[in-house]
């Protein structure tokens, strides 16, 4: 029999391309996404798949679960990094209440395992090493990155108390087709989609700060890897261990689109910490799992990608 699972945020940029890897790999399975949300990002795959539509937030959902599933992939996400604290109370409401119903549900109904994607740009808060590694302590410095903390903790306590098997990807910023452009995330997708609209990119503080980014394809292969591989129950960073500077984007951009774009910086913003590179060693050495793509050849996938679809 085909393995049954279920992704959570499966129409979404990271979550459609999970999707396609699953049904690639044999697996049935359904997605859960948002009322109304667009389709785009799996159109091509909708007669592969089910689709639930409903509000992550509806318990009524999270509490009862579809039947027969052996995998569950939780993507969802109500907040973002960078707009979090204005409303910490959304996040524990919308984010964390949801995941624990969800959580409980999987735990009764004895799924083979769960997999939560957390966030490793931010679980930690303010660097103390140049390579993060995941024994490095989490102190966060935003409401988005506490809840994705609370959400591995509960899942340490359902395996205590339940023997629910999980495994948690803290991810660094992963990029590639289908990344959403209309939001405070993302910096090569909002980038892209200014240049193609000509429109100056608009840079926080000196665009220095280092950051990690990781090709969705790669970010996929995560996936894949700690779903074969059958993990421990634990936490692992996946990233490039590789800091990029925002100006180093910039610079890459520039060959890349063949386009003379205007920079503008922009003292006011936040800037977010100096700097935030992964170790990813961990996942090597246990899981053989390591980045394919070089940067300028994922970014020049990704800038095909945008050319396409915003048609300029
Ligand atoms: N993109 C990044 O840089 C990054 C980095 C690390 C972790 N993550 C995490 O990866 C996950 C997926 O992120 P993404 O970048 O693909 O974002 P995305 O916005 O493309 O996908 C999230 C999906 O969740 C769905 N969703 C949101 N609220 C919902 C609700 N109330 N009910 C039902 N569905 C709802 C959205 O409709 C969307 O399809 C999120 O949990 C995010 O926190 C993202």
């Amino acid at each position: 029999m085909k393995p049954r699972s279920l992704v959570l945020g499966g129409a979404g940029f990271i979550g459609s391309h999970l999707t396609e890897a699953l049904l690639r790999e044999g697996h049935e399975v359904t997605v859960f996404d948002k009322i109304g949300i667009k389709r785009d990002n799996i159109a091509h795959i909708l007669p592969d798949i089910k689709f639930i539509e409903g509000d992550f937030l509806d318990e009524h959902f999270t509490g009862t679960l579809p039947d027969g599933m052996d995998y569950v992939f939780h993507l969802v996400s109500t907040t973002l990094p960078a707009t979090s604290n204005k409303n910490p109370v959304y996040d524990v409401t919308s984010n964390l209440a949801p995941s624990v119903h969800l959580i409980q549900a999987c735990a009764e109904k004895k799924i083979k395992k769960f997999f939560f994607i957390s966030s490793g740009g931010t679980v930690y808060g303010v660097p103390k090493d140049d390579l993060i590694s995941e024994k490095h302590p989490t102190e966060p410095i935003n409401s988005y990155a506490i809840t994705k903390l609370s959400i591995e903790k509960f899942l340490g306590l359902y395996k205590y108390l339940h023997g629910l098997d999980y495994t948690v990807l803290r991810v660094a910023n992963p990029y590639g087709p289908r990344q959403p452009y209309d939001k405070p995330q993302g910096v090569i997708a909002v980038f892209m989609s200014r240049i193609l609209n000509d429109k100056p990119l608009e840079i926080w503080g000196d665009g220095n700060q280092l950051r990690d980014y990781l090709y969705i394809e790669d970010t996929i292969e995560a996936f894949l890897t700690v779903l074969k591989k059958e993990t421990p129950s634990d936490v692992y960073n996946f990233g490039s261990s590789i800091g990029i500077s925002v100006n180093d984007i910039i610079n890459q951009l520039k060959d890349i689109t063949g386009r003379d774009f205007e920079v503008i910086y922009n003292d006011t913003g936040n800037v977010g910490v100096p700097k935030n590179v992964l170790d990813s060693s961990r996942a090597k050495e246990e899981l053989g799992w390591a980045p394919k793509t070089e940067l300028k050849d994922g970014l020049k996938k990704t800038w095909e990608w945008f050319s396409d679809k915003l048609g300029k």
